[in-house]
């Protein structure tokens, strides 16, 4: 008899509709749409309007998650875990009120803030639940809204982030299964905060006697330096993840890097070495959705019909914190909602 594990078994996705292309950014800013895909890849991204709130995005791809796991009822679902680094609130956390909106009744909902690397987070939190047996399946959301926390003065952030939500619903199986999550490596430095975050909410800002600050709402990015712990954790986590997986690089089919940046994507290619074939690229399409990157991809590789059941994934992330986190498993086959 097999492990217990994690088995994918849903996969659902949402943007927003409004599409912000590169031109209109550089009618706004002093950017160019040259500029924007020579060093990042993305040439559109999704912002919500005015008024939509993350909980929003997150409802709609958790609906079309739970659609394409064809889960009977509500009852199906034992957990919610929402990861993102914009909740609707400080406090309360987002997945409580997206488990009521989705009719899920009074189960265990809570969130995950691991900045970019947060689904990856959650994806670990979820699947030792489900091994643990604290519910049969749970339901994944990364979402993000990222537009209000954009200081349209700022270029270097303006232009690299996208807002979204990506759901997968997990549940009780086991390894040898289509789907299965075969292992997890996470990780963070948290003497690295300074390089990207949102200063302002939190109690270190609060307790001061500082008049608040609109840029401390503001996300604040060194780009430079998180390019470089990027690659470098990402290629750590992976060959890690794979080497408990008892995968060979050679034995990965598809790549599905955290979507920031392509040269990131590249050089992690490069030092992993995978050949681009099997990098999948969404970037160009939603810019960096944080939280909602790595489902948005899945969603997107998904519906061109990129992977077949069998297939071996690599997922592996970086973000705020700084933290990063990897996940091998295998492709079961499933019915995009
Ligand atoms: N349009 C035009 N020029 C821009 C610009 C923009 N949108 N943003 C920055 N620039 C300018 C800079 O002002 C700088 O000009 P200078 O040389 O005159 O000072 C020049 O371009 C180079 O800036 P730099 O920050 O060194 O560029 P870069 O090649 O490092 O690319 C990022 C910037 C943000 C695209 C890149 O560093 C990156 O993707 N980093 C990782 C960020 C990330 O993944 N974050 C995820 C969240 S954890």
């Amino acid at each position: 008899m097999s492990e217990p594990a994690a088995v994918l078994a849903g996969l659902g996705a949402h943007v927003p509709p409004r599409t912000v292309t590169n031109e209109e950014l550089s009618r706004r800013m002093d950017t160019s749409d040259a500029w924007i895909v020579q060093r990042t890849g993305i040439r559109q991204r999704h912002w919500a309007d005015p008024g939509v709130a993350t909980s929003d995005l997150a409802v709609e791809a958790g609906h079309r998650a739970l659609k394409s796991a064809g889960t009977a009822g509500p009852d199906d679902i034992g957990m919610v875990i929402v990861a993102t680094a914009t909740p609707d609130t400080q406090c309360p956390a987002t997945a409580p009120d997206v488990a009521a909106r989705l009719g899920l009744g009074t189960i265990a909902a809570l969130d995950v803030s691991a900045g970019c690397s947060g689904f990856v987070y959650a994806l670990a939190t979820a699947s030792a639940a489900l091994v643990a047996g604290y519910a049969e399946r749970v339901l994944v959301i990364g979402a993000e809204t990222f537009r209000p926390f954009l200081d349209p003065a700022d270029r270097s952030t303006a232009v690299i982030f996208g807002d979204g939500a990506g759901a997968v619903v997990l549940r009780r199986g086991t390894a040898d299964e289509p789907g299965a999550i075969v292992s997890v490596d996470l990780g963070a430095d948290g003497t690295l905060k300074e390089l990207v975050g949102i200063p302002g909410n939190g109690s270190r800002h609060r307790s001061t006697d500082r008049p608040p600050d609109p840029a401390d709402q503001y996300l604040f990015m060194h780009g430079k330096e998180v390019f470089v712990h990027a690659v470098r954790r990402m290629a750590q986590s992976s060959s890690a993840v794979l080497a408990q997986a008892g995968w060979s690089v050679g034995q990965v089919d598809h790549v599905v890097g955290h979507q920031a940046n392509l040269r990131i994507l590249h050089a992690l290619a490069k030092q992993l070495g995978v050949d681009g074939e099997r990098l999948v690229r969404h970037l160009d399409q939603v810019g960096n959705t944080s939280a909602a990157s790595i489902p948005l991809a899945l969603a997107d590789a998904a519906a061109q019909g990129r992977f077949q059941a069998g297939d071996r994934l690599l997922l592996t992330a970086f973000g705020a914190g700084l933290t990063w986190g990897s996940v091998a498993l295998t492709w079961p086959g499933i019915a995009l909602a």
